[in-house]
């Protein structure tokens, strides 16, 4: 018999990450897969969008949970999980990343005594103010298989006593992202936009620590509007944002779009002069896509890109902000390669196929 995997998507960056595990799992002998969307982001933009675009097969089962309190959103998932794992009888749940559809498919899985398999594992903020930190922290120790995407995220779970499954893959995004790269017609969409390569700032906010404090928030478009004084600045709003902003007043330079797909997102990235966010996964995406990266946090769980001097925090702070993209705009160092090679669904796959309970990890770096 095939081994037979469930993956859980519900969120934006989940979609993006599963298209290429996806992709091999259908392409491979001995393992199926189909996927739950728990219906966390429902809007056409959130959602539907990036299933076309990324080619994602339809969902085998759509919970249709939609928006509510974490609790309400997160108790809503597992009734539904179980219902859906009890009649499918999975081998293993595949999770990604840190939303609340992560939470409750781990959380369900693991007390069904269903393998747990948890992509992008061992990621940190150390910021438990965070939901998506709590969220990740207790996936981690709820999986039996842990893939991470470099050794820093190995060893956060070594230091909490995780080792038993933790396998260092790289990280799906990269696969996606050069996927999409493919498919992208980036002049189309400066074009569309009316915007000249290198000469415009792109920008997103959608973290509740940003929009849900109006203080940090009109900060935060104080530090875009200095910003702007220098070149436009791309907006596209997250449905939580967008009336947030709007009740603000949106500041001269500033453009506020609609959300967009991944290729639309990842064209404009390509092309700005720098990218501003407070998104975990854009950092990624901006890095490699050699972009200078200002993100509107104080911590970030990618420290390897600021490390390397592509990606500075600058928090809500109007002055940081400005100093940050100035100081972006010139300095271009060296840009090693991180988060694997862009394979990272294949060595997911190999690791599936040949996981026994109780295996030693091999934390090696498999490219
Ligand atoms: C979620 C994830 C976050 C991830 C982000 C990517 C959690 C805790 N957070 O945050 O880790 O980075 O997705 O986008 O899981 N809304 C709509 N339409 C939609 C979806 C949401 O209008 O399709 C609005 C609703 O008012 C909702 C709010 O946005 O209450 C927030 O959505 P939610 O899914 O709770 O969190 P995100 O901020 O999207």
């Amino acid at each position: 018999m095939p081994l037979k995997t469930l993956t859980v998507v519900g969120a934006r960056p989940e979609f993006v990450q599963t298209a290429p595990l996806a992709r091999e799992i259908a392409a491979r002998e001995g393992i199926t897969g189909a996927l739950i969307h728990t219906g966390q982001h429902y809007d056409y933009e959130m959602s539907e969008l990036f299933f076309s675009q990324l080619k994602l097969p339809e969902p085998q089962y759509h919970l249709g949970v939609g928006s509510g309190s974490h609790g309400v959103q997160t108790g809503a998932m597992l009734a539904e999980l179980d219902r859906v794992y009890l009649a499918e009888q999975p081998d293993i749940v595949i999770t990604h990343g840190d939303t609340n559809s992560t939470l409750a498919a781990a959380l369900s899985a693991a007390k069904l005594g269903i393998t747990v398999a948890h992509v992008e594992a061992g990621l940190r903020s150390w910021n438990r103010a965070m939901p998506e930190e709590l969220n990740r922290v207790v996936t981690d120790h709820l999986a039996d298989l842990l893939f991470c995407p470099g050794e820093a995220a190995a060893a956060n779970l070594r230091g909490e006593g995780i080792t038993a499954g933790v396998h260092i893959v790289g990280d799906l995004m990269q696969d996606s992202l050069r996927w999409t790269m493919n498919t992208v017609d980036a002049q189309a969409t400066l074009d569309k936009h009316g915007l000249r390569p290198g000469e415009y700032f792109f920008a997103t906010i959608h973290r509740a620590e940003n929009t849900d404090d109006r203080n940090r928030l009109e900060s935060i478009m104080h530090g875009l509007e200095r910003v702007a004084r220098d070149y436009p600045v791309v907006l596209p709003a997250h449905p939580r944002t967008r009336p947030r902003i709007r009740d603000l007043g949106i500041p001269a330079g500033i453009r506020l779009i609609e959300p967009v797909g991944h290729a639309e997102a990842m064209a404009l990235v390509q092309h700005a002069a720098a990218v501003l966010t407070d998104s975990g996964g854009l950092q990624k995406e901006v890095y490699w896509l050699e972009t200078p990266c200002v993100t509107l946090r104080t911590e970030t769980e990618w420290v390897e890109t600021v490390e390397v001097g592509w990606n500075r925090l600058a928090a809500a702070d109007p002055a940081a902000i400005e100093i940050a993209v100035k100081v972006a705009l010139t300095d271009r160092p060296p840009h090693p390669d991180l988060y694997g090679d862009g394979h990272t669904a294949r060595y997911i796959v190999d690791r599936l196929l040949a996981y026994h309970p109780g295996d030693e990890p091999t934390q090696e770096e498999p490219w």
